[in-house]
């Protein structure tokens, strides 16, 4: 049977580390889990079974293993300390008898995005960011056709644009709206982005290094690397769409407690072919897997062992070969779920109603 191993890690920590070890969780503050999580050895969390390809009916079975780094730790150590203890999660993937490793969360977004780390362990190695790209956009189109937001007409922005997954979602979002705003910290990338989207983008494209400006969209597809929340409620417009990609997330748990108007979207959430059972809580309900999972799952039930995604510059082509790849194999864009809660077609007409008649105490206050 083919295999596969993925690498977690904690985000959350006080909850994160309580998923696997209770007692540890319950003891220790999140500043001391931090701090503990650099003495921590890799973590066997457990296997995964169930997986069987639509296309061919094979199945596979895979494992987690955990990094115990936090985001928080990841950006503070040095590069060098960070990816020694990813290569050594690695070599439990190994020793386990993986055929491909996918990079979870901040294991991916640390320094050359795994090429470092995919040189120096044996087994074929993917960040899973192409297919964390194709679900991300294809939510964000999903969730425009449901609030009732005609794309040609739209107004949208990437923020975290000049990132790995922000350029290649923004190229995609480009030839599909009015008007694309990239937003990120770094005036110089993001013109260069912008001068190389102008060349065949549908769309008008405008930078931004201010947050402000996502008052203009009405679609958000948010996937910054910061380890705290970026996007506020003050920052949108009434009946929004805003697909968080990010892990931790980037947009404020106060938008979802005091804005009924706006849909907030986790993005990156699909189901997996089979029946599968992971033997671990990492937040998702029963069936479902992270885009980034699912990649290194495909790419497993497709027999392609090799490097696949990795580095910071992605392509469209990967992002959608493997769509396609994951469509065959039975993989699908999941329900929405915001805030880790699933959205209902009740919650949508909901945001709908909320929207129109904000929009209309704000055109009289105008
Ligand atoms: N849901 C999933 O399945 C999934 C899969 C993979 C990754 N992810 C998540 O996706 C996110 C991005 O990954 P990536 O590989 O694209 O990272 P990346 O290449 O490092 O890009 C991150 C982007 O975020 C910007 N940024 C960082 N801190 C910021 C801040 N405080 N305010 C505003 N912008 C900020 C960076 O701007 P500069 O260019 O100025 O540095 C850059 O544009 C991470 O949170 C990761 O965990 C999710």
């Amino acid at each position: 049977m083919d295999t596969f191993a993925f690498i977690i890690h904690p985000i959350d920590p006080k909850r994160d580390v309580s998923r696997k070890f209770p007692l540890l969780g319950r003891v220790l503050n999140e500043k001391q889990i931090d701090f503990f999580s650099t003495f921590f050895p890799p973590v066997y969390i457990s296997e995964i079974e169930g997986i069987r390809s639509e296309a061919t009916g094979r199945e596979i079975k895979g494992w987690f293993i955990a990094c115990p780094y936090t985001p928080k730790r990841m950006m503070e150590l040095p590069e060098r300390t960070v990816y020694r203890k990813i290569i050594q999660t690695g070599r439990l993937a190994e020793k386990l008898g993986a055929q491909i490793l996918g990079l979870g969360a901040f294991t991916s977004v640390v320094g050359d995005a795994g090429v470092t780390i995919a040189n120096a362990l044996d087994v074929p190695v993917t960040t899973g960011d192409s297919y964390t790209v194709t679900v991300a956009v294809d939510a964000l189109r999903e969730a425009a056709r449901v609030m009732d937001i005609p794309l040609r007409g739209a107004t949208a922005a990437v923020v975290g644009a000049t990132g790995a997954i922000g350029q290649v979602c923004a190229e995609m979002l480009a030839d599909d709206v009015e008007r694309l705003y990239l937003i990120g910290r770094r005036q110089d990338a993001l013109e260069e982005l912008r001068d190389r989207l102008k060349v065949q983008a549908g769309a008008e494209v405008i930078i931004s290094t201010k947050m402000d400006v996502l008052a203009e969209a009405q679609l958000i597809l948010t996937v910054t690397s910061a380890i705290h929340d970026v996007i506020r409620p003050e920052h949108l417009q009434p009946g929004s769409v805003v697909c968080d990609v990010a892990r931790p997330r980037d947009v404020s748990a106060m938008v979802a407690a005091v804005r009924d108007d706006i849909l907030v979207i986790d993005g990156g959430m699909v189901d997996v072919p089979g029946t599968v059972d992971f033997h671990f809580n990492f937040g998702f309900p029963p069936g479902k897997a992270y885009a980034c999972m699912a990649e290194t799952i495909a790419l497993a039930l497709e027999g392609r062992f090799e490097d696949y995604t990795l580095g910071k510059h992605l392509t469209r082509e990967r992002a959608e070969e493997i769509g396609r790849m994951a469509k065959k194999h039975g993989f699908r864009l999941s329900g929405f779920r915001s805030f880790e809660r699933e959205v209902t077609q009740e919650q949508i007409e909901t945001v709908r109603r909320n929207a129109k008649n904000a929009r209309k105490i704000q055109a009289v206050h105008k």
